[in-house]
């Protein structure tokens, strides 16, 4: 593996994937990867639905928004949908708020972990979740909280610094182009306002 801070700067949200599944072995191990992450007073009210089925995904799909910014040029193109999903629930006999962080500590898990096996990701908020409750037979004391799209990526976005807007756009091949802050704008050094250089 690559050292895991490069990993860590590389990763960009992928919406296109090749049309090549990912084994059942791996997609159990990113799931645990979220069991295993930080959780607030270790209550760990997340569990977590992998779809794989064909028939199950094709059910999902049309349920998820993709990139609201340029809509819907970001959408995944037929053939390049999601090979797998996995749904991020929360059990709200044990939580029913202040679960956010927990989940965004296992999402990220499972996006770096999926991303060591050559998967690109895409965290979704914006899902159906009366929809999707029903396709996946999700009882009503569970609710989704989001979902991740996961494939093998046939994208390759890349990061540029911020221009003054945070709208990520496509240029004329195609590529993806995600503005980031700097960091000299977001780094204060001993005392607010004290910027490094960079
Ligand atoms: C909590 C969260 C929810 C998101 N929801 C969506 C979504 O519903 N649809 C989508 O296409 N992207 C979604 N994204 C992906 C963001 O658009 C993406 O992270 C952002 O544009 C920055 O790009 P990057 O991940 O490549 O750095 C979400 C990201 C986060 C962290």
């Amino acid at each position: 593996m690559e050292d895991f801070m490069e990993l860590i700067r590389k990763r960009r949200t992928i919406r296109q994937f090749r049309p090549e599944e990912i084994p059942t072995g791996i997609l159990l191990e990113l799931a645990d990867l979220g069991r295993l992450a930080p959780s607030a007073a270790n209550l760990q009210p997340l569990e977590f639905i992998i779809v794989q089925d064909p028939e199950v995904r094709k059910m999902v799909f049309p349920w998820l928004r993709w990139a609201a910014y340029i809509s819907p040029a970001g959408n995944p193109r037929p053939g390049q949908e999601p090979v797998a999903y996995i749904v991020i629930l929360v059990n709200t006999l044990i939580r029913q708020k202040g679960y956010e962080y927990d989940v965004g500590a296992a999402a990220e898990n499972i996006i770096l972990g999926a991303l060591t096996r050559g998967i690109g990701s895409c965290w979704l908020i914006s899902v159906d979740r009366d929809r999707l409750k029903n396709i996946l037979e999700i009882p009503d004391d569970y609710k989704i909280d989001s979902v991740l799209a996961l494939g093998y990526p046939s994208e390759s976005p890349v990061v540029e610094s911020f221009q003054g807007s945070v709208k990520y756009w496509k240029d004329e091949n195609d590529t993806l182009h995600v503005p980031k802050r700097n960091l000299s704008e977001v780094i204060h050094l001993n005392r607010f306002g004290r910027r490094i250089e960079a």
